[in-house]
């Protein structure tokens, strides 16, 4: 069984209190357009990754009581706030194989909706009554937003290297999952070298995963992730496997990435040449290794852990992200 599906099964009670709560606390009696645009989006499913990394800290660490229930909840509902967010700037169309609300809706109403969401997150933080769980949730919240922006000042430079690429997927992605995976340990009352451990798993498994979704935005299946492919290139990204082939250039190649991606003067048949050049670099295969080094990083960290069955879930989970093709 696939470690999502396994972590979903050895969860389930726990996964439906979390939903039964995200769709409780999604709704909004004063303004119909919220569990409209909600209810889109959380309907739609979603792999549910990160309430589940929650879930699974949180317990397998010990924990008895029903807060990371509340906190997996949390977390969901900033992703899917960030998501709102993430497909105006990127203009996106696709999201959870069903058109985006800001194309079915407008730009307007999902960042509404998206801040409504990020302040219903913190309303639910605020009940499980500590400080420290809304401190992380609250840092990891303010280190997505930089990445975000950092990521659109790094847009169409040819210059963004690979250090720019990790701080950049360190704060849109990584933060949250380092923060889910923390705020089980913390929740938890786990040993503080527990709690950097979960942290340090969290951190790497989101950068891995990351490198991944950056992967398939080449040569994806759109069908298979749900979203349209080449959003990124469309949108002049410098991502890893982009930087990579950029930095191995013939002379010839980067005049034709200058065009593309700093002139923005694309045209029909250029994602085409652009995936062409990466395969000619081998460029996906070695953001393919660099991945797997940071589900190894994440390997370690979990298997530092007491023992537990969902350790060894979370384990297979870091290999599985680098696989994965949805
Ligand atoms: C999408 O995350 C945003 C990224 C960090 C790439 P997911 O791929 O976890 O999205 P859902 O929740 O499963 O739709
Ligand atoms: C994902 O950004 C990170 C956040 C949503 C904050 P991307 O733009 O890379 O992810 P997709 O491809 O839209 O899911
Ligand atoms: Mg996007
Ligand atoms: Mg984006």
């Amino acid at each position: 069984m696939a470690p999502q599906d396994a972590l979903s099964d050895a969860l389930s009670a726990d996964m439906a209190a979390v939903n039964a709560l995200i769709r409780a606390r999604m709704a909004s009696e004063h303004a119909p357009r919220i569990p409209e645009v909600t209810a889109h989006l959380v309907e739609a499913g979603g792999k549910r990754l990160r309430p589940l990394l929650t879930l699974a800290a949180a317990r397998m660490l010990g924990y008895g009581g029903q807060d990371h229930v509340k906190l997996a909840a949390t977390v969901e509902f900033i992703h899917t706030a960030t998501l709102l967010h993430d497909d105006v700037v990127d203009e996106s169309q696709r999201r959870r194989g069903r058109p985006t609300a800001n194309l079915l809706w407008d730009n307007k109403s999902s960042v509404l909706v998206g801040d409504y969401l990020f302040a219903r997150s913190f309303q639910l933080m605020v009940e499980t009554g500590s400080l420290r769980v809304l401190d992380i949730l609250a840092n990891a919240s303010a280190t997505i937003a930089e990445g975000e922006v950092l990521q659109l000042t790094a847009a169409q430079d040819l210059k963004t290297d690979e250090a720019i690429y990790l701080q950049v997927i360190r704060g849109k992605t990584a933060a949250l999952f380092a923060a889910a995976t923390e705020v089980g340990g913390v929740i938890a009352g786990a040993d503080e070298r527990h709690v950097t451990a979960l942290r340090d798993y969290g951190d790497a498994l989101g950068i891995a995963f990351q490198i991944v979704d950056d992967m398939l935005d080449y040569g994806g299946s759109a069908t298979v992730i749900g979203k349209n492919t080449g959003d990124d290139f469309r949108e002049r990204k410098l991502t890893l496997p982009l930087i990579k082939a950029v930095a191995r250039a013939t002379a010839e190649e980067r005049s034709f990435w200058t065009r593309v991606i700093e002139k923005g003067d694309q045209q029909e048949g250029d994602l085409a040449q652009a995936m062409a050049i990466l395969a000619r670099h081998d460029a996906i295969s070695a953001c393919r290794l660099d991945a797997l080094g940071w589900a190894a990083k994440a390997k370690a960290a979990v298997n530092s852990l007491p023992e537990h069955p969902l350790r060894d879930i979370l384990s297979r989970l870091a290999d599985f992200v680098v696989s994965r093709v949805a």
